[in-house]
């Protein structure tokens, strides 16, 4: 146990000069007592709360929980705000944004007379930004999330936000719905506070920090509006305080095996794709070398077992019925580094292995899996030299290998604006977005679950190839080849794809390749036209100057690293 007088916040408090007397007297101004400066740790409380941020509007009372736990175990909480990142409204795209509230995070830490930290977070952006952030500050940091809304129901059919209302978006193009029962569905599909309610980005992150050993174990899934998330807080908040005594960093918790059984972890309950850029990042910040290869290689070893939507049946509500995220891991534990610590203290086997899992036909036994390799595939060609990634438990297993004729479009807009027109098309069509990647986009938008073109739609296909170098939404489906990297907009060969080449995909091979000579690919970058780009100054300019593809994690340059920032 520390000496309090080891605390960081003991240097802000404690001292005889004026500065201690002042920064106690504004600390008194809210309130507070001789009892904040008696040697207890100071708990900041990180909240991404906002009413822009729909996902983290009740976050306010969640971080009321944890206060509780921390004035009971003898800490000081302090609340403070960062930028938060909603998914609904941003604009270009909030990945734009995922670094720069991970400095947020990171600075607001470290500037602050902070010992310890308590994560709020939910939206999709804002579990992979606090814990980048967190990661570089290195203090003692636990992340609890809003956790999944209410599944939605309409006319007795479960709706999965995200994956069901794509789905019935595509109905209503293709004529199969009104527009009185599309009405319907918006006003039944988000039922209370709270993430998406399917395997997407935000309930996958979420299960992301419990496998690293970031958050108490059992947390990611229990419904936003559920007490037990109350109680979840409330029990973080006394962890803090001690894990402050203890000095658990994450420097101690975010090791090469905690990032391996993410990993495995993600491949196990189909999870977003987005993991990847997002678990690449973190690992960067805690100076693990993770890698598209291990992604792939752990993929191939580690077969799907959750099943829950876009890649399965079920919601995110029902996965907290069936035991949740503890029940795979212990169900994945032969495969894990069950060695790996935890914030609890305890290891991931110490907290798993004796959980009883309640509904089998949702979690299913390595022996009999919803699919022999994991949920995202990384693939290679000379489409995407650096990698591409595919979600091949979400696509359709007739088009895993497949060759087809391009449709290409050089802008989003321009997909958009003729996607219901009399295009060339049939159910072979690959279709394909250039300038959608990190720079391109800009920001790595979510545009790679590309629309089927309304004729196809309305002839009955569901699904077709389609190739980009942008990111989907967790909550997608179909068989999208995203990531391209290199991105079209720094020369990459997807730039050079043109209407009518032959694309080939193989997915069980690993490969996306272009059907076109290597000269003529060669010619054809070299006579790409120059782009300007998107942003001249600010932050955005920061962001085209300083981001990594996405087979680096997207991060900025100058952020990667373990050099922690002075207590
Ligand atoms: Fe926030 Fe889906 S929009 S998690």
């Amino acid at each position: 146990m520390r000496d309090p007088s080891t605390f960081r916040s003991n240097r802000w408090f404690h001292g005889d000069q004026y500065e201690h007397l002042a920064r106690r007297a504004w600390l008194r101004s809210e309130g507070f007592t001789d009892a904040a400066f008696d040697g207890r740790p100071v708990i900041g409380i990180c909240n991404s709360w906002s009413e822009l941020t729909n996902c983290n509007a009740h976050l306010r009372q969640v971080a009321e929980a944890v206060k509780r736990g921390v004035w009971a175990a003898g800490g000081v909480p302090l609340e403070f705000p960062t930028i938060s990142l909603g998914e609904m409204f941003m604009k270009p795209t909030t990945m734009l944004f995922r670094n720069l509230m991970s400095m947020d995070v990171e600075e607001s830490i470290s500037a602050n007379p902070i010992d310890g930290v308590v994560l709020l977070c939910g939206c999709d952006k804002t579990t992979p930004a606090q814990l980048m952030g967190a990661a570089s500050a290195n203090i003692p940091a636990i992340m609890v999330t809003g956790g999944p809304m209410l599944s939605g129901r309409w006319h007795g059919r479960p709706l999965g936000s995200g994956t069901d209302g794509r789905k019935l978006f595509e109905d209503l193009r293709a004529g199969r719905i009104g527009e009185e029962q599309w009405a319907e569905v918006e006003g039944c599909i988000s039922r209370s506070a709270g993430h998406c309610t399917v395997m997407g980005t935000a309930s996958t992150m979420a299960s992301m920090a419990e496998a690293l050993g970031m958050m108490l174990s059992g947390g990611a899934a229990i419904p936003a509006v559920d007490a037990r998330r109350y109680q979840l807080a409330e029990a973080s908040g006394r962890r803090i305080v001690d894990m402050v005594c203890e000095d658990l960093t994450p420097s101690r918790i975010l090791t090469r095996e905690a990032f391996e059984n993410a990993v495995r972890t993600d491949m196990a309950i189909g999870g977003s794709t987005n993991a990847v850029v997002h678990l690449l990042a973190i690992a960067g910040r805690a100076g693990v070398g993770l890698n598209l290869d291990d992604f792939d290689r752990i993929s191939r070893e580690t077969p799907y077992i959750a099943d829950i939507k876009p890649s399965g049946r079920h919601l995110m509500e029902d996965f907290y019925y069936a035991g949740g995220l503890p029940c795979v891991m212990k169900e994945l534990l032969p495969l894990l580094h069950g060695g790996a610590l935890t914030v609890s203290g305890r290891t991931i086997e110490q907290e798993v292995s004796s959980v009883r899992i309640r509904d089998r036909t949702l979690i299913r036994s390595l022996d009999a899996p919803l699919n022999a390799e994991g949920g995202t595939a990384i693939l290679y060609g000379n489409l995407a030299p650096n990698g591409a990634v595919i979600k091949q438990t979400a696509a359709s297993p007739r088009l895993l290998r497949h060759r087809g004729r391009a449709l290409a479009f050089d802008r989003y807009e321009t997909l958009r604006s003729c996607i219901d027109d009399d295009l060339d098309v049939d159910e072979n069509t690959v279709l394909v977005l250039k300038n959608a990647g990190p720079l391109g986009g800009p920001g790595f938008p979510e545009w790679g679950h590309l629309p089927i073109p309304g004729k196809l739609l309305k002839a009955g296909v569901d699904d077709i190839v389609r190739v980009s170098d942008a990111r989907m939404s967790g909550t997608s489906f179909g068989t999208d080849v995203l990531h391209v990297s290199p991105e079209s907009a720094v020369g990459g060969p997807l730039a050079a794809v043109r209407t009518g080449d032959e694309i080939e995909l193989d997915v069980p091979g690993r490969r996306i390749d272009l059907r076109v000579e290597a000269n003529e690919i060669r010619r054809r970058l070299a006579d790409r036209p120059a782009q300007p780009p998107h942003y001249r100054r600010g932050y955005g300019k920061l962001f085209l100057d300083q981001v990594t593809q996405a087979h680096e994690g997207c991060d900025f340059r100058f952020l990667a690293g373990e050099e922690r920032v002075p207590a």
